[in-house]
Order: C-alpha cells, then structure tokens, then sequence
C-alpha cells in the first residue's frame, strides 16, 4: 500500500477517535472543552500519529492497537504549540491557519487548555485496551520525551539561548529536544505495540533520531521561505526572537544541505532495517516511512 492510499484509509477514523476523546469527559466545562478543541481540530499535519500508525502498519501489527496512543501524542504536541505560542513564550497569534488559542479565548484559558490536553493525554492512554505491560512502556517514554529530559528541557534551551550565539552543537541539542523527541516517541511506542525486533528497533530509532532533527532544520527553513497560507503561521517569527537557527548558523543553502543529509541518512536506517528482517522469519516492508521522509524534502 502507498502512502497517499494508508492515508485515505486509516487517517479519517483516527482523526475522528481522536477528537471524542475530548467529548468523552462530560464534566469538563463548556469553554475548556470548547478551547481545547479549537486547537486540536484545527488541523495540522497529523506527521506524529502518521508515523505512528505507518509504523505499526510496516511492522505487521494492528493500526487499531495506535490510535489512543497516537491521540495522546496530537493531544501533548498541540498543548506543546499553545504554550509556545503564549505571549510569555514565542508571542505568536497565528496557527494551523487560525488566531492562536490565547487571542481566542485569553492567555488563563490558553494556559488551562494545554494543560488539560497534557494531563488527559496519560489518561487516554492508561485507559486504552493494549496490555498492561505495553501501556506502562509508552506511558513512561511519553513522559520522558515530553517532560524535563525532552520536549521541555528543549523549550527551556531554546528560550535562554534567545539572543545568544550557539554553536551547531548547541542548537543540535535544543532541536533534537524540543522536536526531535516527540518525533522519535511515535517510532518507539509502534515498535512496542507491533513487537519489533530488537535489531530493527535500533534501526528505527536511528531513522527517528535523524527525522526528529529533520524537521525542526525543516521549520526553521520554512520560517524563512514558506508561504503564510500553506504553513498556516507567521514566517520571520524566529529572526524577530532572535533566536539561533540553522539557516542563521549554516546559511539558508547550509540548512538545506543539512535537511537533505538528515534524510538521506534516514534512509539508510530503513534500507538497513529491512535487509536485518529479511534474514528472520518476518521480512518488513518500508515503503510507507520512506514516502514520509520524502514528504520532509523541500526542493
Ligand atoms: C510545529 O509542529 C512545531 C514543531 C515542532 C516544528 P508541526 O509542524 O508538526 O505542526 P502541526 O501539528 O502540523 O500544526
Ligand atoms: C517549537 O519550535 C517546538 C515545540 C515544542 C512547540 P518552534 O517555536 O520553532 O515551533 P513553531 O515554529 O512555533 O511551530
Ligand atoms: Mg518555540
Ligand atoms: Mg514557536
Ligand atoms: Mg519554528
């Protein structure tokens, strides 16, 4: 299957699961619900549950068995973009082609909905029906890649290195932290629900490891030269922050150089990958994240 045909089948049904989840809990009040749907159906690339599930799909297992945790993860990554979107944090007022939640519904509000998208994301995955085991698993790489020693440890860097000059390995860190880390969680948590071989796994993980940096290169770029309307935020934002990119460090030709690198390297970890799964008794085919890394490359 290709990716355009996985997505036509599978994302429509996730996309609908995901968004009762914020329906399900009837106490939750009228305008908390109302903002933490404004910001989670507002759309956005879905790249995290994509990943997910065309992992899960590559591995041989149930794409079912990914939906909670794949909403989960849309859940903390949009709280993630209220947040930095926040006056106090990026001041940014335009997202996923829509004011952002705080020019919405007020800064309070703002602040209530990202946490409540955050607290009911372990939620959703505590109640979900995968074993036991598997749930404790991914609720502790969860943690792990969205708390102090991933996402936030990210924020936090990127927000004290505003105005400063960091070196490439400087920024490397914030990347792989404030995005990277939430990129590399969805390839985790498939290989536990599909139980990926150990070898693969490492494979897969390096794959994740070098889409994760992809693409905050990516959105840095994008910042630069993309188009307001199809990226759905204000460009010119990081220059403005002044804060430390890979095209301020490399040149706009050195961010694209640096992309392209990442996901060529990308590709190898697949191509390897699959050669590890022929020589078992279950050969995997991984066309579907080949094709996502392909949708990363900007020409
Ligand atoms: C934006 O993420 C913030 C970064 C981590 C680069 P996305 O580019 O995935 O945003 P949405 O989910 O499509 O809106
Ligand atoms: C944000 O990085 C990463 C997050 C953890 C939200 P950016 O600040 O560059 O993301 P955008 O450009 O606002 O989407
Ligand atoms: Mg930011
Ligand atoms: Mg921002
Ligand atoms: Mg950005």
């Amino acid at each position: 299957m290709d990716l355009s045909s996985f997505k036509e089948k599978v994302m429509p049904s996730f996309e609908k699961e995901m968004l009762e989840y914020i329906g399900k809990d009837s106490t939750k009040k009228e305008k908390l619900h109302e903002a933490m749907s404004y910001s989670l159906a507002a759309g956005g690339k879905r790249i995290r549950p994509l990943l997910l599930l065309a992992t899960i799909q590559s591995l041989g297992g149930n794409i079912k068995d990914g939906f909670a945790t794949s909403a989960a993860l849309e859940f903390i990554h949009t709280y993630s973009l209220i947040h930095d979107d926040l006056p106090a944090m990026d001041n940014d007022d335009l997202r996923r082609g829509k004011p952002t939640n705080h020019i919405v519904y007020g800064e309070n509000i703002a602040i209530l909905a990202g946490d409540a998208l955050l607290t009911q994301a372990f939620e959703i995955i505590a109640e979900s029906n995968i074993p036991v085991e598997k749930k404790m698993k991914i609720i502790l790489a969860l943690a792990k890649s969205a708390g102090p020693e991933g996402m936030i440890l990210g924020q936090m860097a990127d927000i004290q290195g505003e105005k400063k000059k960091l070196n490439l390995k400087e920024l490397q860190l914030i990347h792989k932290n404030k995005t990277g880390e939430l990129l590399k969680f969805p390839i985790h948590a498939a290989c536990v629900i599909a139980d990926a071989m150990p070898e693969i796994e490492e494979q897969l993980m390096e794959f994740a490891e070098h889409i994760g940096l992809a693409y905050q290169i990516r959105d840095d770029i994008l910042d630069i030269i993309g188009n307001v309307e199809e990226i759905g935020k204000n460009t010119g934002m990081d220059e403005a922050h002044h804060k430390s990119t890979y095209p301020g460090l490399l040149t706009l030709e050195g961010a694209r150089n640096a992309l392209e690198q990442e996901l060529t390297l990308a590709k190898v970890n697949l191509r390897t990958a699959e050669d590890i799964s022929k020589k078992s008794a279950k050969p995997i085919q991984l066309n579907l994240l080949v094709e996502i890394i392909d949708l990363l490359a900007i020409d």
